[in-house]
């Protein structure tokens, strides 16, 4: 079947690839003629510029020229193609709603091409970015406005988490696909056979609407959770004395009616869904009238989050972060990203700054050049100029007065020797990740510890 795919970023490029593992044939385009070379290439380093997903660059190489097309030129992804994929990124506008630009201009020039065929045969198009509850239909309008025929519209949307994106798509925990009648529920399942019967894989055929919805309701329950354990969980930990945070999280969540997912509690979620989708949601709700209370306080208390353990370093251990020198470790969102987009890093440096610190010590695996390049560029804003990175959570913890731990990657779980070693006492250790073992050797050696879902600790304190 051919298959084509408009838009390869995150989610067009590892879409496009787990379906020509499928056997399909893809064709996959976007407008900028870059990226396209680069797919072209088959070359990991020059794939992995654009979108880095693990086993993403090895299945386009292999599938490259066999079953997998890039063409810049959405005419020849379309022609002859049966599916065609919206895979465009939908930005949000600064009140919440969606800036749906780039895909109007997309579905515009994807209906033209579709009412120009001669081959009379049925095309399906098909939502697969997240696109506000209703945009099948304004993609119905614009089909029919261009005068296409004999096509439908559908939505299928994308739950891939980052870092996951390949793997994810193979074994997804289920397909969700909104249509309008058997036709097109028949092309969508000649799309994903291997996913038809499935013992474990849950295939739900249903509107549009109902499809779209199910992608803002999923990420917003999900964000409700980690907000309940950051905003609830972690207070109780942290202000009742002698509840413990790891026995609170094993004994909620052994009832099976409750998600251990987001009981891992944090300086914030990030990440480019999160944010945006309960935000678009809120505003999605508020058009039609209804009160949004639990939501807004969802996402208030998640943005809170990003500053919060600066504002209890102030007001629990006292630390005045004028003019001291302050070691980041991660800028991520999460680890195994270089994505900083919405990262507690972000608001991190912009509290830190406010309150007049002299310095920044940086340090993440693979978000630096991100960090330098896109997010703390000093052209933006000279006081970036504070900002220095450095090759290891070492070198940036040297001469620090406070270490502000905010992402979760693997390797913050072995500090405690390195701030042993490297950091300086009375250092105040900020543990926005409960990634630090064996705090009461770090309040023996003079530390202050300070973690989401626990009592600060002051130096010279066991636990
Ligand atoms: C999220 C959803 O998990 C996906 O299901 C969804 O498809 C995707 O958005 C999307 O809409 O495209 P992603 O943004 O890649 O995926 O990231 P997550 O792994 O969900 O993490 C989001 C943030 O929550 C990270 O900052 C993470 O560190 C944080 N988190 C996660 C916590 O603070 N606590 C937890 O227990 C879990």
């Amino acid at each position: 079947m051919k298959i084509a795919v408009v838009g390869t970023g995150f989610v067009g490029l590892p879409h496009a690839a787990v379906l020509a593992e499928q056997g399909h044939e893809v064709w996959a385009c976007d407008i900028d003629p870059a990226r396209i070379e680069a797919y072209r290439s088959g070359e990991a380093a020059r794939i992995e510029r654009y979108v880095n997903e693990p086993g993403l660059a090895a299945s386009v190489a292999e599938n490259l020229g066999r079953h997998l097309f890039f063409s810049s030129r959405m005419e020849e992804a379309a022609a002859g193609a049966e599916v065609c994929f919206m895979c465009i990124n939908t930005p949000p506008n600064r009140d919440g709603s969606t800036d749906l630009s780039f895909y109007r201009a997309a579905a515009e020039q994807l209906a033209g091409i579709l009412a120009a065929r001669t081959d009379g045969r049925r095309v399906v198009v098909v939502n697969k970015s997240t696109v506000p509850i209703g945009t099948a239909r304004l993609l119905e309008g614009i089909l029919r406005a261009a005068g296409a025929p004999n096509v439908g519209v559908a939505s299928n949307p994308e739950f891939l988490a980052q870092g996951n994106a390949i793997d994810g798509s193979r074994r997804p925990d289920r397909v969700v696909v909104g249509a309008d009648g058997e036709a097109d529920f028949e092309l969508l399942r000649r799309v994903y056979p291997q996913f038809q019967n499935h013992v474990r894989i849950r295939y739900l055929e249903t509107t549009p609407e109902t499809a779209e919805a199910i992608k803002y309701v999923g990420n917003t329950l999900l964000l409700t959770y980690i907000s309940f354990w950051n905003g609830v969980g972690a207070r109780i930990a942290e202000s009742l004395p002698g509840v413990r945070m790891e026995d609170l999280k094993l004994g909620v969540t052994a009832d099976s009616r409750i998600s251990t997912w987001g009981s891992y509690v944090s300086n914030g979620a990030g990440g480019s869904c999160f944010g945006k989708d309960i935000q678009s949601l809120i505003y999605q709700l508020g058009q039609a009238g209804q009160a949004t209370h639990l939501l807004q306080a969802v996402f208030d208390i998640n943005e809170y989050q990003k500053s919060y353990l600066i504002d209890r370093a102030v007001h629990e251990a006292g630390f005045g972060f004028n003019q001291t020198t302050v070691a980041l470790l991660g800028l991520a969102f999460k680890k195994r990203t270089n994505d900083m987009r919405d990262s507690a890093a972000l608001k991190a440096v912009e509290n830190l700054l406010g309150r007049g610190v002299k310095a920044i010590r940086a340090y993440d695996p693979l978000a630096m050049d991100e960090a330098r390049s896109r997010w703390f560029n000093p052209e933006q804003n000279h006081l970036f100029e504070r900002i220095s990175y450095h090759d290891s959570a070492e070198e940036a913890m040297r001469g620090a007065d406070a270490i502000y731990i905010s992402t979760d990657w693997e390797e913050f779980r072995g500090l405690t020797p390195l701030i042993l070693s490297h950091a300086r006492p009375p250092c105040l250790i900020i543990d926005g990740r409960r990634m630090v073992a064996d705090v009461e050797s770090l309040a023996a050696a003079g530390f202050g510890y300070l973690p989401v879902g626990g009592p600060y600790l002051p130096p010279g304190t066991a636990a």
